[in-house]
């Protein structure tokens, strides 16, 4: 059964619209993720969800019930916020008991309920304390805690994570993980953060420009990018874009060249793309191994390398003057200046099309 459905969502400020037909379908105890740049309207959609800002069009349903026009304590929804707020002279325990009290929940219950979060969010010892006695993640789950006993249908976390540093952060998303294992809820996350937003979430929205870019599994998003704007957002570095020439050709893959004259030969589907306009290829970093420069190479000159550790980030120049990204080990010992030779690995190269739209290499059939 769906939980939540969003059709056609609408919201302007004045004359600014922000959010522009937003369409979405999610199933009962499914984690997504919102990610998108600032601005973009996340904050915004998940408001609309909570019914702290009306919609200007389209509805919201719950469970199979419309809810947009209910008030905010009546939709089965909880959400904590991008900057939540404790109340100071209130201890852990009368924070998260202050909205059910104001429901009228029954005493008993309320205890009950408490006492169950702060066992799930491991906060148990510090129920007697007040919000200026714990650590900054302590208070975080606090704010989750005060969602929980609520026991809505659905959670809308507002980048719940992001004051956290990055050990504590890790931390708490794997708790944030087990939390989503022991809650019968479905679970809406912004972030900024994209690891986060791929490691926690069964599906990711990508939203940018008004609207829901493409919405999937991660892994999906990454290797299916809808459109450029998609390739190049998700993933660090961004993938490399380049205009291309399609070449002529019997085979059923489309070959490509780049500015340069050099060569790639694709596995995407050449159906459909003849004659159709300019065309851009996608390769990611890894995909652009860097090796001595020589016979059958495609020469760029090196302008800044990145050592992480792991690997070696390697900005260049081809001849045209186009810039790509490439990879080469941990102990590279390429410098800038240095003529290198990269080598494209066609298999894992996009097109887009002249819309913008991704045609992505079909499935390896080893
Ligand atoms: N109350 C408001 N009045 C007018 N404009 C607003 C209001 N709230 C948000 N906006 C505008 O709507 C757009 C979307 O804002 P929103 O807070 O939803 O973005 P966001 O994706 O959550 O960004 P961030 O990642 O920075 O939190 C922004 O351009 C913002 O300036
Ligand atoms: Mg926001």
């Amino acid at each position: 059964m769906a939980s939540l459905e969003l059709i056609e969502v609408r919201k302007a400020y004045g004359a600014a619209t922000v959010l522009d037909g937003v369409s979405l379908s999610m199933e009962t105890r499914e984690f997504l993720a919102f990610l998108g740049p600032s601005g973009s309207g996340k904050s915004t959609l998940l408001r609309v969800i909570a019914g702290l800002e009306t919609a200007d069009g389209g509805e919201v349903r719950l469970g199979g019930r419309r809810i947009d026009q209910l008030p905010p304590g009546d939709r089965g929804v909880a959400m904590v916020f991008q900057h939540y707020a404790l109340y100071p002279h209130m201890s852990v325990r009368d924070n998260m008991a202050f909205g059910l009290r104001n429901a009228g929940v029954a005493k008993g219950e309320i205890g009950r309920r408490v006492l169950e979060a702060a066992r799930v969010l491991e906060i148990e010892p510090e129920l007697d304390r007040k919000p200026a006695q714990l650590s900054g993640g302590q208070r975080q789950r606090v704010a989750i805690g005060r969602a929980i006993v609520k026991q809505p249908q659905l959670f809308l976390l507002d980048e719940p994570l992001s004051n956290l540093d990055a050990a504590l952060r890790m931390r708490t998303r794997v708790q944030l993980a087990e939390l989503r294992n022991r809650v019968d809820a479905a679970f809406i996350m912004v972030t900024h953060d994209q690891a986060e937003a791929m490691t926690l979430a069964d599906r990711v929205a990508v939203i940018h420009d008004r609207r829901i870019q493409q919405v999937g599994p991660p892994m999906e998003i990454y290797a299916r990018p809808a459109n450029v704007w998609v390739a190049r957002f998700v993933g660090s570095p961004a993938m490399n874009v380049a205009p291309v020439e399609l070449l002529d050709g019997e085979s059923g893959r489309a070959s490509v060249r780049l500015g340069d004259g050099s060569q790639v030969d694709t596995r995407v589907p050449r159906a459909g793309l003849a004659g159709a306009g300019p065309l851009q290829i996608g390769l990611r970093a890894e995909s652009v191994r860097v090796t001595g420069a020589g016979a059958g190479t495609t020469d760029a000159r090196v302008e800044l390398v990145e050592r992480l550790g792991d690997r070696t980030l390697v900005y260049a120049r081809l001849s045209d003057g186009q810039a790509l990204t490439g990879e080469d080990r941990g102990a590279s010992r390429v410098q800038a200046g240095d003529i290198v030779g990269l080598h494209m690995e066609g298999a894992a190269a996009h097109l887009f099309a002249p819309d913008g739209s991704g045609r992505h290499p079909v499935e390896s059939t080893a």
